[in-house]
């Protein structure tokens, strides 16, 4: 088969999926994708979007318009049509913290179901080592007479926010396959982008993946526990980390303190890396300090919050930013949840506002008159604000009209939980700014709150 005739199938047209399918697409290949909510596949093909993600609407426009990219409600019709598969469904945690292979396993299966002739099937979820074997089994065990297959590994490593990026410029593309024929397909298909290719063996492909986000968390977690004793000890987590981040082996990356990691993958990834490693009779208790550390940021902030406005109940606060991370409308597993309702709890009266995330928050915390109000911008959020609480940040907060914003709150304090504003544009305009790991305005250096 000539490598031009080669067909991409992408089963999952979620936040790996989608830009998945839309980036071999914009490679030149023929893709079609599916998935088995059928509203979202129609949303697709009709040029709608189910989620946010910067360049992917243009893309997918530019694509369903090429007829490179073809959204098919039938499972069976893009196994049959394709001969690379490319299994982007969930893998969600659960209640123990090991991953729920469940979609995985419906995949494999739907794949068995309609092997027409040789395939190679290609894990790129995110699933615990050994789930590519499982892959292969299950196909053995459900397929339809024995048409050819292989099963690979091709982690993805794409951010949301900036998914398409990642995809089309790569730091590494990791292949963990069998066979020279599988490397082989899947070299050809990354090699417009001309990236570093790591080529592994199954296992391996899979460890990376989990290991690399597990990493990521540690990170996140050792800047927020070095920003407590900065706190404490009056210095300043972001010179800290600037001073870090210069030496090459630490890297300057993912050492912004804050209110921790959020989002569908971070959090998921740890659990489940550590529950692999208790079944093979590892305790991996960094991991578990890892977590702990993130889980205590919520409270930390809390607390923040409430040294810092003395009494919670009855006082409005504004709330910018809902979404885990700038860029998306995504609110999984986002601190901004966890805050709202202990914030609520204390009986505070929350004014919300993000770019992208409020119809996913208001799903979650439906509108309540006063109690619970949506706001159409960051200026009408903080309106007879008490105080400002900066949750994500988002670059419109950063560059926000400051002298308006003043004049429109009851009190000028902002808690600023991804140290994201400018003191020196704050502090001048009458703000008290108080935010992660650094030492607090006024009120801390008179020793009045500690
Ligand atoms: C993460 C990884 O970064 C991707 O490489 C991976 O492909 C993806 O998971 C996945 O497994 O699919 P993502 O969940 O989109 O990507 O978000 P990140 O950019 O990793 O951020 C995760 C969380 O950490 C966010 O809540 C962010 O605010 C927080 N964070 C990040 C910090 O608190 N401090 C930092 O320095 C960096």
């Amino acid at each position: 088969m000539s490598e031009s005739k080669r067909r991409v199938g992408v089963l999952g047209l979620g936040h790996v999926g989608l830009p998945t399918a839309l980036g071999f697409a914009e490679l030149g290949w023929s893709v079609s994708g599916t998935d088995s909510d059928r509203i979202k596949v129609e949303q697709i093909s009709g040029g709608g979007l189910p989620f946010y993600e910067p360049g992917m609407s243009e893309l997918l426009q530019k694509h369903l318009a090429s007829r490179r990219f073809r959204p098919l409600a039938d499972i069976g019709l893009t196994v049959r049509d394709s001969d690379i598969l490319f299994i982007c469904v969930g893998t969600p945690h659960r209640e123990d913290g090991s991953a729920d292979l469940s979609q995985v396993e419906g995949a494999a299966r739907s794949i068995a179901e309609n092997l027409n002739g040789y395939k190679l099937i290609v894990e790129k979820s995110t699933a615990p080592v050994h789930t590519a074997r499982w892959i292969e089994r299950a196909i053995l065990r459900y397929q339809n007479g024995k048409p050819e297959f292989e099963v690979a590994c091709n982690p993805e490593f794409l951010r949301e926010g900036t998914a398409l990026r990642d995809l089309l410029h790569p730091d590494r593309v990791v292949i963990g396959a069998k066979s020279e024929k599988a490397r082989c397909w899947l070299r050809e298909l990354y090699e417009p982008l001309n990236a570093k290719i790591l080529l592994t063996d199954l296992n391996t492909a899979e460890i990376i993946k989990h290991a690399s986000n597990a990493f990521l968390a540690l990170k996140i977690s050792y800047i927020n526990m070095v920003g407590d004793l900065c706190e404490a000890a009056g210095a300043d987590v972001k010179d800290v980390a600037e001073g870090l981040g210069m030496d090459p082996r630490i890297g300057a990356s993912f050492l912004d303190a804050g209110i921790g990691y959020g989002g569908f993958c971070l959090p998921k990834d740890l659990k489940a890396f550590i529950s692999v490693a208790q079944e093979f009779g590892l305790s991996f208790s960094v991991l578990r300090e890892v977590e702990q550390v993130n889980q205590d940021r919520i409270d930390r902030f809390v607390r923040k919050v409430q040294r810092a406005l003395w009494v919670l109940k009855d006082k409005r606060l504004a709330v910018w930013g809902l979404a885990f991370k700038p860029d998306t409308d995504d609110i999984r597993e986002a601190p901004s949840i966890h805050i709202a309702s202990r914030l609520l709890q204390s009986g505070a009266l929350l004014r919300l506002y993000d770019p992208q995330a409020m119809e996913a928050f208001r799903l979650v915390f439906p509108e309540e008159a006063e109690r619970l109000v949506y706001c159409g911008s960051a200026v009408e959020a903080a309106t007879s604000a008490h105080a400002i609480l900066v949750l994500t940040e988002w670059q419109e907060f950063r560059t926000v009209d400051w002298p308006k914003v003043r004049q429109e709150v009851a009190v000028p304090m902002v808690v600023d939980g991804r140290n994201c504003l400018d003191r020196t544009v704050l502090e001048p305009l009458g703000f008290e700014y108080h935010s992660m790991g650094q030492p607090s305005s006024a009120l801390h250096e008179v020793g009045v709150i500690r």
